[in-house]
Order: C-alpha cells, then sequence, then structure tokens
C-alpha cells in the first residue's frame, strides 16, 4: 500500500524544464552547434555536469574540466536569472489541488529532485511547505536513473521503498524509481515514458483515488 509520495521538481511540479532546455541550447549555440527537443530529453532528471558531458558530445566537442566548470556555471547562471523571476504561476496546473488532496488524505511528501536550485525554486512558487522531506542535487552523490535521490527520500520519511510511488517526468527519473522498487507516475506521453505504471499529462488528471489503486 502506497504511504508516500516522492515528486520531482523540474517538469512534474513547475515548468521549469523549458528554461534548462532554453540555458543548454544558448550554450550549444555559443560553441556553433545545437540539438533537438528529443536530445533534451535524456537530459531531464540527469544532473548539472552530466547534462553538459552528453552536450559536448552531441556537439563533438571537447572541452577541459577547467572549461566544462566555466560553461556549467554560465548555463547556471542563466538559468538563475529565469527562475528567479518565477512566480507561483507558474506552478502547473493541478500541483495545489493534488498537492493539498494527498496531504489531508496522510499521504507524506518529500522531493526528490536532481537540482541543486530547488530552494530557490520552491521559495518563489510558494511550494516549500508542502513537503515534509525535501532531498536534492545538493544532498546526493549519483545522477539519476541511479535511485539514491528517492531512497534517501524513502528514509527520511521512515518508509519501504514498495510504499513509495515517484511522480517524475523524465526517463532517467522514472528509471531511478523502479530501479529503488517504488511505483512510477509518468508525467508526459505514454511513449516517452514507457517504463512508468501509469503515464498522465500533469497532476491535474490525478485523484487520490489514483494512488489507492496503484
Ligand atoms: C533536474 C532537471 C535537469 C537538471 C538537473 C540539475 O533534474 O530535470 O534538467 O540538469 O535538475 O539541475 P540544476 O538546477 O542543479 O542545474
Ligand atoms: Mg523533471
Amino acid at each position: 500500500k502506497i504511504k508516500a509520495c516522492l515528486f520531482d521538481l523540474d517538469g512534474v511540479l513547475v515548468d521549469t524544464a523549458v528554461y534548462h532546455y532554453q540555458a543548454w541550447k544558448r550554450l550549444a549555440n555559443t560553441m556553433g552547434f545545437d540539438f533537438t527537443e528529443e536530445q533534451n530529453e535524456q537530459l531531464k532528471g540527469v544532473s548539472r555536469v552530466e547534462s553538459l558531458n552528453k552536450i559536448l558530445a552531441w556537439g563533438g566537442v571537447e572541452k577541459t574540466e577547467t572549461e566544462k566548470q566555466e560553461l556549467a556555471t554560465l548555463k547556471n547562471s542563466w538559468y538563475v536569472d529565469m527562475i528567479t523571476k518565477m512566480t507561483p504561476a507558474e506552478v502547473l496546473p493541478g500541483t495545489v489541488d493534488f498537492l493539498t488532496a494527498i496531504h489531508k488524505a496522510g499521504y507524506k511528501l518529500a522531493l526528490g529532485s536532481a537540482s541543486k536550485n530547488s530552494g530557490i525554486i520552491l521559495e518563489r512558487t510558494n511550494l516549500a511547505h508542502f513537503f515534509d522531506e525535501i532531498v536534492d542535487g545538493n544532498m546526493v552523490t549519483q545522477s539519476k536513473p541511479d535511485p539514491e535521490v528517492f531512497l534517501k527520500g524513502a528514509e527520511l520519511l521512515g518508509f519501504k521503498p514498495e510504499e513509495c510511488v515517484v511522480f517524475e517526468d523524465a526517463v532517467a527519473g522514472v528509471e531511478a524509481a523502479k530501479r529503488g522498487g517504488m511505483k512510477a507516475i509518468g508525467i508526459g506521453e505514454k511513449s516517452v515514458l514507457a517504463n512508468a505504471d501509469v503515464v498522465v499529462s500533469g497532476l491535474d488528471k490525478l485523484t487520490v483515488k489514483d494512488l489507492e489503486s496503484l
């Protein structure tokens, strides 16, 4: 029986996935190449350094560790410029209602995000108070699809993996949930998130009942 809900942040609760995409695209463009929206799916849920490594490989570009640090910092500065201007209006449809409903129904909630910027986003969008525990990129060493971020969340909440369901928009995130022995609700398209137990287009399509029948 499901007792706890672990939420990815970018692309599940807030529409920051587009900001990540814009900032990475701009970075690639400054190096003289581009990448597709389909390639971008592979960046979702993946840490900042690993995303950069993938992008450099797509462009066939080699950089030193120092240069990589600079590029990652540059991308992050553009990204932070965008997220510091966020408002609660950018919370995705149905999010506040769904989080309120599951909290009322007695489920425990944790954030499970690869982002080191989760604090600022949760604060700007007024979502922080919903979470009993927050696990983000500052607290893990392994990037999704490694299950570390979700296992840590389950542990902090005091539940076994099989008592947890993960909400994810990323292929790597769904895989992390499954590797961790948890249920996964995909947020996005069925064709992309084929390994999820259930796929919906957004949290606005879910009710507490959907958790009971998992
Ligand atoms: C999330 C996003 C990724 C992002 C990662 C690290 O998982 O889906 O696109 O690369 O967080 O985010 P950060 O804000 O630390 O660069
Ligand atoms: Mg995501």
